[in-house]
Order: structure tokens, then C-alpha cells, then sequence
């Protein structure tokens, strides 16, 4: 079980659990604003693009490289960016916070 904390473009906290699937997958499914999903979670449109937690970001690790080649295309990336349909959901991620970078 993880316990995720998004924060919203608009600032909003939204705390929501999931045992399995990706982050994305969770968030679409839990209604995250500004987290799309549009691909399918194949890592080529990066509407599930979020900064980690500083604190959090060794729980997640560093993006593959085909995940890095596609954050390199967008606005407001950061050392800190993830496109989360490439973080599945695990004890190992419980309690990381992230924040929703909209389009
Ligand atoms: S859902 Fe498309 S890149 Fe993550």
C-alpha cells in the first residue's frame, strides 16, 4: 500500500492510496487535475508529468533514458521530474509527495 500526496496546479492537496499500476493509472483514476494519462501510460505524451519531493525523489529514482529523452521536450522541467506513468505504485513509494505540472 502507498500513501500518495498530490498537489494541484491550483494548490490543492489531494492524499490518495493505491497497491498497483502506475501513479498515472491512480490519478486518472482518483480524478487528479492536471494529470491526463492521454497515452496510455507509454511514455510518449507526457500529460502525467509531476516534480517529486525533493526529500522523496530517492524513493522514485532517476527516469530511464527514453523517460528522459521525452522530459526534455517539455516546459518546467526540473532535476526533479518524473512522468509518473513510469512510477508504479509499491510499498517502496508510500508516503512521497508530488506535484502536478499542467500543460
Ligand atoms: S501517460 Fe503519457 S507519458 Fe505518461
Amino acid at each position: 500500500m502507498a500513501k500518495i500526496t498530490f498537489i494541484t496546479a491550483d494548490n490543492e492537496e489531494v492524499i490518495v492510496e493505491g497497491t498497483q499500476g502506475s501513479v498515472m493509472e491512480l490519478a486518472v483514476q482518483n480524478n487528479i487535475k492536471g494529470i491526463d494519462g492521454d497515452c496510455g501510460g507509454v511514455c510518449s505524451c507526457a500529460t502525467c508529468h509531476v516534480h517529486v519531493n525533493e526529500s522523496d525523489f530517492e524513493k522514485v529514482g532517476e527516469p530511464s533514458e527514453i523517460e528522459a529523452d521525452m522530459l526534455e521536450l517539455e516546459d518546467e522541467v526540473s532535476e526533479y521530474s518524473r512522468l509518473c506513468c513510469q512510477i508504479k505504485v509499491s510499498d517502496a513509494i508510500d508516503g512521497i509527495t508530488l506535484k502536478v505540472i499542467e500543460e
